[in-house]
C-alpha cells in the first residue's frame, strides 16, 4: 500500500485516466478528493472505487477547474476533510476541435489553452502551498505527447501541454527546498472517450483510419490503458519516487522515442 492514508486530490476524475487513477489509488491505500464538472460520472467513479475498495475515504467536488474560485474550492473542502494534502494528480484536460493552426477559432483556441494549461497553473498554484506549510508533497501534471512534439490539427492542445511541461519544471525547482516534487507524464495514445472523440473530429466519416493510422506509429503496436497511466502516477506520488522531481516522463508504448 504504497500511499496509505495519503489525501491525493485528482482532477478528471469523472472518466478515463482520472477514473482509472481513482481505482488504483485506492488500491494503494490513498484518502480521495475527486474532482470534475460531471457530476455523474464522479458518482460513477466513486461507486467503482468503492466497490472494488470497500471502506476507501472519498469526496466529490464539482469544480471547472478553469475558475479560480472553484480550485480554491476544491483545495480548501480536501483540507477540511484531511486536514493535508499529500499527493495532486493534476489531470483534467480536453484535445478540442481538430482544425490546422492557420484555421483555429480564436476563442476556441483560447478556451483549450485555458483547460489544458491555466487549469493546471491554478491547481498547482493553490495545492503548492498548502504543501509548503506542511513541508512535503508530490505533484503529477498530466501533460502528453503532444507536450514534447507537434499532434497535427491541435495546436492550442500541443502549446498548452507544452506550457505544462514548462510549469512542472518550474514548480519542481522553485519549490524542492520544502520538500516538494513535481513530475509530468507524457501518455501517448490511451483508450478513453477522449480519443474517441478525437478520431470522430479526424476523420468524421471513418473513425477506424485514426486507430489503423496511429496503431502502425506505435512501436509497442496497440493503444494504451488508463491503468497504465495510473500505475505510474501512483509510483510518482507515493514515497519510493522520493528523488524524482522535475522530470518529463513518457507513457507511450515508445511512441516519442523515434
Ligand atoms: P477523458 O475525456 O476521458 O477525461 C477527461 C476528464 O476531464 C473528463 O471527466 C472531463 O469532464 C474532465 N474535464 C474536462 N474539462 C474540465 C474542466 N474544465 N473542469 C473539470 N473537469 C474537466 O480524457 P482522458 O483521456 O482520461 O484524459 C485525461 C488527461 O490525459 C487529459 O489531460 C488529457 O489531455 C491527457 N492525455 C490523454 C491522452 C489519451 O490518449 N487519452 C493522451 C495524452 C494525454
Amino acid at each position: 500500500m504504497r500511499l496509505k492514508d495519503k489525501a491525493v486530490i485528482i482532477t478528471g476524475a469523472a472518466a478515463g485516466i482520472g477514473r482509472a487513477a481513482a481505482v488504483k489509488f485506492a488500491r494503494e491505500g490513498a484518502k480521495l478528493t475527486l474532482v470534475d464538472l460531471n457530476e455523474k460520472g464522479m458518482e460513477q467513479t466513486l461507486e467503482l472505487v468503492i466497490r472494488h475498495h470497500p471502506g476507501t475515504e472519498a469526496i466529490i467536488v464539482n469544480a471547472d477547474v478553469t475558475k479560480e474560485e472553484a480550485v480554491q474550492n476544491y483545495v480548501n473542502k480536501t483540507v477540511q476533510q484531511y486536514g493535508k494534502i499529500d499527493g495532486f494528480f493534476n489531470n483534467a484536460g480536453d484535445a478540442g476541435p481538430a482544425a490546422p493552426l492557420g484555421e483555429y477559432n480564436n476563442e476556441e483556441f483560447k478556451k483549450i489553452v485555458d483547460i489544458n494549461l491555466y487549469s493546471v497553473y491554478l491547481g498547482i498554484k493553490y495545492v503548492i502551498n498548502v504543501m509548503k506549510n506542511q513541508g512535503n508533497g508530490s505533484i503529477v501534471n498530466t501533460s502528453s505527447a503532444g507536450g514534447v512534439g507537434a499532434l497535427e490539427n491541435s495546436s492550442p492542445y500541443v502549446a498548452g501541454k507544452h506550457g505544462v511541461i514548462g510549469l512542472t519544471r518550474n514548480a519542481a525547482v522553485e519549490y524542492s527546498k520544502w520538500g516538494i516534487r513535481a513530475n509530468a507524464i507524457c501518455p501517448g495514445f490511451i483508450n478513453t472517450d477522449m480519443v474517441k472523440g478525437v478520431a470522430a473530429k479526424q476523420f468524421p466519416d471513418n473513425p477506424q483510419k485514426f486507430y489503423d493510422q496511429i496503431t502502425a506509429s506505435i512501436p509497442a503496436g496497440r493503444f494504451g490503458e488508463p491503468e497504465e497511466i495510473a500505475n505510474v502516477v501512483s509510483f510518482l506520488l507515493s514515497d519510493e519516487a522520493f528523488y524524482i522531481n522535475g522530470a518529463v516522463i513518457p507513457i507511450d508504448g515508445g511512441f516519442t522515442a523515434k
